[in-house]
């Protein structure tokens, strides 16, 4: 069975609540009725509740960038994946490159974060990639499969079924570079390769390896008609509704 696509906005630090709405207010009748793939916004986590208002009779998801892996407790300014669920998040990003670039997100807190997601019943999308400069000293196969086998490590291939992965190589975030489709299918082999010995070769077959890094209206058609690409992770081009759309229907 084809794999169904997810395409996943990523609104990083954008938009206040009342921003969220406005963009829903355009962005929905946009895609109505656009039921090839899936679709996910995520916006700060103020803009929560807002976003799940304006997408509640839509098929749109709504998901958070990040959550800590405790149910609760003294952890001043972090957010858990039960309070996630309960405003009607269904997704939630875990490490972003920008989380283990600006705030010390590593391989193991990833860890704990994606089994605190999974037990929780949030659709986590694991962020890896590799920067600049590992790609330029031959090191991106090493750097991918590290971060694949500390992300899944101790995760049942049972618990595990909900998992996206998304594919970011950091040196095409916010740069306009983008990986050719060529590039990211290479990448991709190698996340399900990983996926395929943590978890078996069902859910391997069935996990979906999003593209993220410069995806625009203009480049998504390319990249999305690569059997090992299922879907996009949008950062910069899905803070616009129409630039969205477009990616969406692309
Ligand atoms: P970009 O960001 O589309 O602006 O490159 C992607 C991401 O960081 O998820």
């Amino acid at each position: 069975m084809p794999r169904k696509k997810l395409m996943a906005a990523n609104w990083k630090m954008y938009k206040t609540p009342d921003q969220a709405r406005d963009f829903f207010r355009e962005f929905l009748p946009l895609v109505a009725g656009h039921s090839r793939d899936e679709i996910a916004v995520c916006p700060p986590f103020v803009d929560l509740p807002a976003a799940i208002g304006s997408a509640k009779d839509s098929k749109i998801s709504i998901g958070a960038q990040d959550m800590y892996w405790e149910k609760e407790g003294a952890f001043t300014g972090e957010i858990s994946a039960g309070m996630l669920l309960a405003v009607g998040c269904t997704h939630v990003i875990i490490g972003h490159s920008e989380r283990r670039q600006y705030f010390g997100e590593t391989d193991d807190t990833v860890n704990l974060k994606l089994k605190a997601a999974l037990e929780a019943g949030l659709i986590p999308i694991v962020c890896v990639g590799e920067v600049l400069e590992e790609r330029e000293a031959g090191l991106t196969e090493d750097v991918l499969r590290r971060q694949c086998l500390r992300a899944f490590h101790a995760i049942s291939g049972k618990k595990a079924a909900k998992l996206v992965v998304a594919y970011e190589p950091v040196w095409a975030i916010g740069t306009g570079k983008t990986a050719t489709p060529q590039l990211a299918t290479e990448a991709h082999s190698l996340i399900r390769s990983e996926a395929a010995k943590a978890f078996g070769e069902t859910l391997a077959d069935n996990l979906r390896i999003l593209y993220g890094g410069s995806v625009k209206p203009d480049n998504v058609k390319s990249l999305m008609s690569e059997k090992e690409i299922d879907g996009a992770l949008i950062g910069g081009a899905s803070l616009d509704p129409k630039s969205f759309a477009a990616i969406v229907k692309y």
